[in-house]
């Protein structure tokens, strides 16, 4: 090829993403991209529900045990049902650092997001965690004396093997005791039978600039190494605390996800107590049929009647 011809562009993982929400920001290139996704997984668009839904959980809980700093590793679009959204029903002035690599998250959410100086977007790639948490944007609004939430919703299945230990281990490294870790993951363990439609929808992927990976549960639990599992651990999405959304999602079982807690290094205890999260949960469900500045204040109780629970779980048991 040569030096003046163009490159033909390549879909957006994180428009393709949008698309499948139902965002409207795709180009052709990612709309056929989708397509193709769709042709091989009709219920790709289930799944990504279902990952939204389980940000949504995750960040409830994670606020009931006090976090009130996020940052949103590879974040996507954001355009709905957004992290800071979600934190800031319940706690008012949460601060959400959003990072991405794709350029047009910073474009399209530097604009989205221009009015609200408790968020965040930086363009950068999680794969250098390092460089990511020393980015001066990001330490201006985050605090490392407090605890932070971190999510990686469906971004460690665009990181190899050889990555997700030394990444994973960098960024709990880097966080203060009491800070959590939310993630989802691609499996094809619930699909044992479609082993052409993973292979198919990788096929999509690899033409992206970040191929994405389908992995079974001993290798997605690498991701919550030395961390404190809420309960009921590393599951299918539709088995994590359902009772934290509005609107109970549909089971896509291709998503296995998880909240960990960082407990600074030391010695994780061995006994689960279990009840916290559902507890929350009840309380939550009743905080939210409440007017806005109603929940506030049920966050603040939430916060303040939970604070003393433990997440449960050691992930030595994987
Ligand atoms: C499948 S989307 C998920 C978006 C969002 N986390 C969610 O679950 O709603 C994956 C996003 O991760 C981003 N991403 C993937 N690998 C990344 C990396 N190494 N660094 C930064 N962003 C990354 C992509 O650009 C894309 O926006």
């Amino acid at each position: 090829m040569s030096s003046t011809t163009p490159t033909p562009p390549q879909p957006s993982v994180a428009r393709m993403y949008d698309l499948y929400l139902g965002g409207d920001f795709a180009t052709p290139t990612d709309r056929a991209a989708v397509e193709a996704v769709a042709k091989a997984m009709p219920d790709c668009f289930a799944l990504c529900r279902e990952n939204r839904s389980f940000l949504r959980r995750a960040v409830r809980y994670m606020i009931s045990q006090g976090v009130t700093q996020f940052i949103d590793l590879g974040s996507g679009l954001p355009t709905q049902n957004n992290t800071h959204e979600v934190a800031q029903a319940a706690y008012p002035g949460a601060k959400v650092v959003y990072v991405d690599m794709d350029e047009a998250v910073r474009d399209l959410g530097t604009k989205l997001l221009a009015a609200d100086g408790s968020t965040r977007i930086i363009c950068a790639d999680v794969r250098d965690p390092a460089a990511v948490l020393a980015n001066p944007e990001l330490r201006g609004l985050i605090d490392f004396r407090k605890p932070v939430g971190v999510l990686l919703m469906c971004v460690a299945c665009f990181f190899t093997d050889a990555e997700i230990g030394s990444i994973m281990g960098t960024i709990r490294n880097a966080l203060p005791a009491g800070s959590f870790i939310a993630a989802t993951h691609d499996t094809f363990d619930g699909k044992r039978d479609e082993v052409e439609t993973v292979r198919r929808v990788e096929e999509v992927y690899s033409q992206t600039p970040i191929p994405i990976y389908f992995r079974g549960k001993d290798s997605v639990a690498r991701i919550f190494e030395e961390l404190q599992l809420v309960e009921p651990g590393l599951v299918m999405l539709h088995e994590w605390h359902v009772e934290l959304d509005d609107n109970a999602p549909e089971a896509s079982n291709w998503l296995y996800g998880a909240v960990g807690r960082w407990d600074g290094g030391k010695a994780a205890p061995k006994r689960a107590r279990s009840a916290s999260v559902s507890s929350v949960g009840r309380v939550w469900k009743l905080a939210s049929g409440l007017p806005r500045t109603l929940v506030s204040i049920a966050g603040y109780y939430v916060r303040s009647a939970y604070a003393h629970l433990k997440p449960v779980g050691n992930m030595k048991r994987f």
